[in-house]
Order: C-alpha cells, then structure tokens, then sequence
C-alpha cells in the first residue's frame, strides 16, 4: 500500500490524507527519531504576506479550532489565501509536512490552492481545494534545499472564504533550524534616463477648458535653463508668459484650436501639439498631480499642502505634466473634536463651510499653488460627514460647490462616506443622486472644476459615471486599505480588467493612488512596503490603464528612485495618450499576463507581467493586440530600442515586475 502512494503521489509531494493515515506514515517526527521538530506556528509569521488578516497561531483565521474533514487540529496556521511565506533551510536534512485546505467553518466555500517551492522549483501542487473538499497531506523531503516558498493561492476566483489551513505544519531537522525570512527585494536601479539638457516639451497633448473659465496651464518641459516658451495657434484670449511657460487668460468662442508649445534653450527647440478644445469637457486626458491622503491622513495642513506644492516645481515635476495639488479630507470641522486645532463652528453665520485651524486661509492657499503655475484640489462628501468624520457637504451642497470655487479650487473629491446614512438605501438612482446634483452645480460655477467620484465602485459607477457629469470615478475601495500593498496593487490593478469601455477622455476609471515613496503604512511614515519591480509594475499598469497620477506619498522626501518613476516621459505619454483609450489583458498565464494598450500614433503600449514568486519568461503575441509581422519593439522605462521582432516578443520578467515596452512604428503626427 505504501509503496502505491509514493508511486503515485511523491512527484508532486501530495499525499491524500486519508491514505497518509492508514499507511501510518503521518508521523515524521517517530520516521526521524534524531529530527527536531519545529513546529510552524511556532515560527516568527511576522514575514507572511497574506490578502486578509495576519496568520493565526492554532486557529483558523477566525479564530476558531483550525478542522479539516470533520477532524480537529491541535497545531497549524490558520492562513487566508492569497498567502506566501519564504523559509531558509540550512541543506541538511529537513522534512516539511502539513495536512492542508479550507476549513470547515466556511461550510463548503472558498478555494485556494496550495503550492510549495524548493530553491525555485514547483514542488508541491495541491490542485484547487474547495471547502468541503477532502484535505490533503504534504511531505517534503527537504535535505540539501536552501529555499522553501509556500504558497497559497486564491484559485483564479478572488480570495473570498478562503480559509486556508496549515494544519500540523512542521519542520522535522537536523542541523540549523529553519527560518522564516522576508520576501527578497531587488536593489532599486532607477531605468528612467536623466532629462537630456536639450527641450522637451513633456505633458499632454490635448487640454479641456470651458468658454470664458480662467485658463492655467504650464507648459511642461525639461531641458537646461534659461529656457525660452511659446505657443503658436493659441486661440484668442490666451498668452504666454516667455520666462515661466505659464499660458493664462480665458477663451470666449468654443471650438478646437490645434496649437503646439514651444520650449527653446541655448541647445536647441522643442514643439509639441497640444489641442485645446473650448466646450464643456474637461480632464481630455488623466489628470496627474498628488493628493495628501496617504502621507498625512488626518493630520495634514496649510503648510503641508504648501510644501508639496514647492516641491512639485522643486523637483521638477511640473516639468513632466504634473499639475494637481490636492486636498483629501481632514481640512474642515470636526465635530466633537477634543482637538482646538478641528474643532470650532462647522459653518458662518450664512452656512458658508469653514476650513479648520490647520487650514487659516484657504484662498491664500490656492493663491500660493497658483502662483507656481499649479493647479489644487478639494474634498468632500455628499453626507452630513466624510470618512474621517469632519464636516461633510449634506444639505449645503450649493453653498459648498461656490465656496470651493471662490477659495480658486480646481478639482473636487466627492467622497460617499456617511451617505449611505441619509441616501435612502443604495439603489442606482440613490447612488447617482448626489453625483448628478454635485456636478450640475459645478457647471454653474464661474472656474473649471474637475470631478472626481469616490464611492468605491458601487453600482458599477463605471457605467454611469460619465453620464452623472463625473471625470472620473475609483473603481474600489482604498487601495492603502489592506495587509498587503503588493496583493492591493495586483488586485486593484488587474481587476482593471473589462472596464476599459467605460474609459476616454474627460472620463476615466480611477483605481486610486500611487503608493510609493514615503507614505503613512502601519501607523507609520517609511518607504514603501513595495518593492522596487512591484513598483515598476504599478506605475506601468496606471499608464496602460489611463489611470490618473497621483502620488501619495511625501513629497518632501521624494527619493532619486521615486522621482524616476514619476517621471519617465515615455511611460507617461502612455498614460496620457490622446486618444484616451484604456487598455486590456490581452493575455493571460499561470503567473504571467500580457496587458496591451493602443495609442493614438497606431503603436501599441504593452506590458509583460510576473505575477509570480519566481522569473518567468512571458511572450507578447503580436496577433494579440491587432499586430502581424516584423515589429519594432521600445523598452518605455529605458526609451531605447529592444529590436525588431517577428510576430512576438518574450522578455524573462522578475519576480513581480514588469517589462513595458512599445511595439509598432509610430505613425507621424
Ligand atoms: C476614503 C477614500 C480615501 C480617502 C479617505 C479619507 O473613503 O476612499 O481615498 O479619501 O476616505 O477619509
């Protein structure tokens, strides 16, 4: 019998339980008699990355007695797919074993599959196990291994009741004791090339602007100083300033005026189209610019959002197209508050919204952005409260949207939050309702205001934000609301997928903000909990995603290696391209995926991403995103060419990175 199952079943390390059981081989610790045993909750799980909740120690991940097939266990780690942690084995000899699967609690939901990895080689697949089914048993012989991966993946259907078990997990060694270690993360290398000190005009190429509303746009461009900005076939009403790159004024007559922006140095010019189309749309293409959220949460201030501002010139990110500084909640009222700097009256003696102290003077603050030639951003929520409990717009929906638009904001956040309170159920004309009122109202302000729903994807907002008068819309809850960054952004960022019709220009899918640099994680300000390919892999999904950029994080410790992801030219021009179409999976594999964008030069932006724990190699089929023959192909972070390809291009990805590149000639402007 014995024999039977080794025939059958060691390849792949999987051993049914209940044959495990009556063959009597469950017991490693008696095999081994010398062994020492280490049980795996016993080890530091503080390494474990996990979608929900954190490892549990003899429990399941509620809490409760960790049961498999009706049996109850008295050890393991009650996990939650999707689920990896690494251990470093000394190469003596060393066995793994554990008896896995759903818990019983979930009454027959879930499904997860467990896998283990030994120095970077498949070694145990458990098939997706579904709640109910039959656990099954896991032993590894482990000696001479370095590395031991396990993992438990969400069986392609999202992670919900994936209650999974390491029921009896232990290691069973001599010689040094297994350790947990933390995910490996590569030396960040910073691929985006310095400006060249000659021009380029960066930025989009079209522009939205309403008749007669104030116009404020920085031309957008690198390149040594002094630098010398013009613009030719501007539509009257319009001027340049020479020294700043600032064109301000306002357009009375609607219609599309096909300009282009000059920036010329010592070294030489630099053009570079830009369409400005007079109507009633604006955000043409995804706006781009930071928002305070995930740097100071509740605690930000006038001079925060000052600095930030500061440091968008400083470090030159204005010079990549970035324009918005935003406000995200905590700036008003709060009621209740025990703190003087938040408390005080919600609104003057008219009903007119007051600021809090940390915010004194909010029209000399946007006066302050504006002067740098940016543009700046409010917060706020349709119900009596925002998220964060500070005063909401509920039933001052009027007043507030002129207030906004008098203290010289550019951009409103309207955030569900207490809504639900006062909204009357969530049926989709009650999620509708306050969009739709917010943005007839906005229309009838005198400035340009851009904006954005926040309400978490409810209803499908995708399908009818455009049509309630938003520029775009989150697709999902908090992208920073999670145990891991990394499974957050896949998440969030893949998920993307199948909403890409609802995308164009003035209206785009929103999946949240960038995440990287110094942000507020654990309670704390450190750098990104992402690592260096994770981070390639997010912003070169934004882009092919049309996403609108916005960094979140500090933008006063703004790293060499942050700034080279926000600002490579060529990964931008993708996000912003004109022709607003957010792109797709086109492919997809075990861990690998192909995601293909078209652009408006008849080129294709298209990513190959690893999702998984070791490096793959992943083909792009041209045929798959409307391509055949010979093609050339650009790497984007590192704007050079790759080569010509013939019908494909392969490129071996690391461990969650990405490779971007653009494939196709560029048809001329
Ligand atoms: C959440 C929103 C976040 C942030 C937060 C502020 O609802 O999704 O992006 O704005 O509220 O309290």
């Amino acid at each position: 019998m014995r024999d039977e199952f080794r025939k059958a079943n060691t390849m792949r390390g999987i051993l049914p339980l209940a044959a495990l059981l009556a063959a009597g081989i469950l017991a490693p610790s008696r095999a081994q008699s010398t062994a020492t045993t280490l049980w795996l909750e016993d080890m530091d799980l503080a390494p474990a990355s996990q979608s929900y909740g954190r490892p549990h120690i003899r429990k399941t991940i509620i809490d409760k007695p960790i049961t498999l097939g009706g049996r109850v266990f008295d050890h393991g780690v009650g996990a939650h797919a999707r689920f990896t942690l690494r251990v470093r084995l000394s190469g003596s000899p060393c066995r793994f074993s554990s008896i896995v699967g759903v818990d019983d609690e979930t009454v027959k939901l879930g499904s997860v599959r467990f896998k283990a990895t030994v120095d970077g080689k498949l070694a145990v697949d458990s098939g997706v196990l579904k709640g109910g089914d039959a656990p099954k048993a896991i032993s590894l012989n482990l000696a001479g291994a370095h590395e031991l991966l396990l993992v438990v993946g969400d069986a392609g259907d999202g992670i919900a009741y994936d209650h999974a078990d390491w029921a009896d997990a232990r290691f069973d060694y001599s010689g040094a004791p297994p350790e947990t270690v933390a995910e490996p993360r590569e030396v960040a290398v910073s691929l985006t090339p310095k400006p060249s000190p000659k021009p380029r005009v960066n930025g989009p190429k079209a522009f939205g602007v309403r008749p007669n509303a104030p116009f404020l746009y920085t031309i957008p461009a690198t390149g040594r100083l002094p630098m010398n900005y013009s613009a030719s076939g501007l539509p009257k009403g319009l001027k340049v300033d020479a020294k700043t790159g600032r064109i301000s004024g306002c357009v009375a007559a609607r219609g599309t005026y096909n300009a282009t922006l000059i920036a010329r140095n010592a070294l030489g010019v630099s053009k570079r189209p830009f369409r400005i189309v007079v109507g009633d749309t604006l955000a043409l293409t995804p706006p781009m610019g930071w928002n305070s959220w995930y740097c100071f949460l509740n605690r930000v201030t006038d001079k925060d959002v000052r600095a930030a501002a500061d440091a968008m010139v400083r470090t030159g990110m204005i010079d990549h197209g970035y324009s918005y500084v935003n406000i995200d909640d905590c700036w008003a009222i709060k009621p209740n508050s025990s703190d003087p700097a938040l408390s005080g009256e919600p609104r003057d003696a008219e009903g007119r919204i007051n600021s809090n102290k940390r915010f004194p003077d909010m029209k000399a603050l946007t006066d302050y952005i504006h002067a740098k030639g940016l543009k700046t951003g409010i917060y706020s929520s349709p119900g009596p409260l925002t998220c964060a409990g500070f005063v909401g717009s509920y039933q001052h929906e009027e007043q507030d949207a002129r207030r906004f638009s008098d203290w010289g904001f550019d951009f409103l956040k309207y955030d569900w939050c207490s809504m639900t309170q006062v909204s009357g159920g969530l049926e989709l004309s009650k999620l509708e309702k306050p969009y739709r009122q917010m943005s007839a109202i906005l229309k009838r302000q005198p400035r340009d205001i851009v904006l954005n729903l926040c309400q978490y994807g409810m209803g499908d907002v995708w399908k009818w934000g455009r049509d309630v008068g938003g520029n775009s819309w989150r697709t999902t809850g908090d992208l920073g609301a999670a145990t891991s960054l990394a499974d957050s952004m896949y998440a969030i960022g893949l998920g993307q997928n199948g909403l890409e019709k609802w995308a164009g220009p003035g209206h785009w899918n929103d999946p949240d903000y960038l995440l990287i640099g110094t942000i507020t994680w654990e309670g704390a300000m450190r750098p990104t909990p992402l690592t260096p390919n994770e981070q390639y892999t997010y912003v070169s999904l934004w882009a092919v995603l049309a996403a609108p950029m916005f960094f979140s994080g500090d933008m006063t410790r703004l790293d060499a290696f942050t700034l080279s992801l926000l600002t490579n030219d060529e990964v931008l021009d993708v996000d912003l391209d004109r022709l607003g179409r957010q792109g797709r999976r086109v492919w997809k594999g075990e861990d690998a995926q192909v995601w293909a964008r078209f652009l408006e030069d008849g080129t294709r932006a298209v990513a190959l991403l690893n999702t998984g724990e070791a490096p793959v190699k992943v083909t792009a089929r041209f045929a798959d995103f409307g391509m055949r023959g010979t093609q050339p192909v650009r790497d984007l972070w590192r704007q050079r060419a790759v080569g010509r390809f013939n019908g494909s291009y392969s490129a071996v990805v690391p461990r969650h990175g990405v490779v971007f590149v653009k494939v196709g000639s560029p048809a001329h402007e």
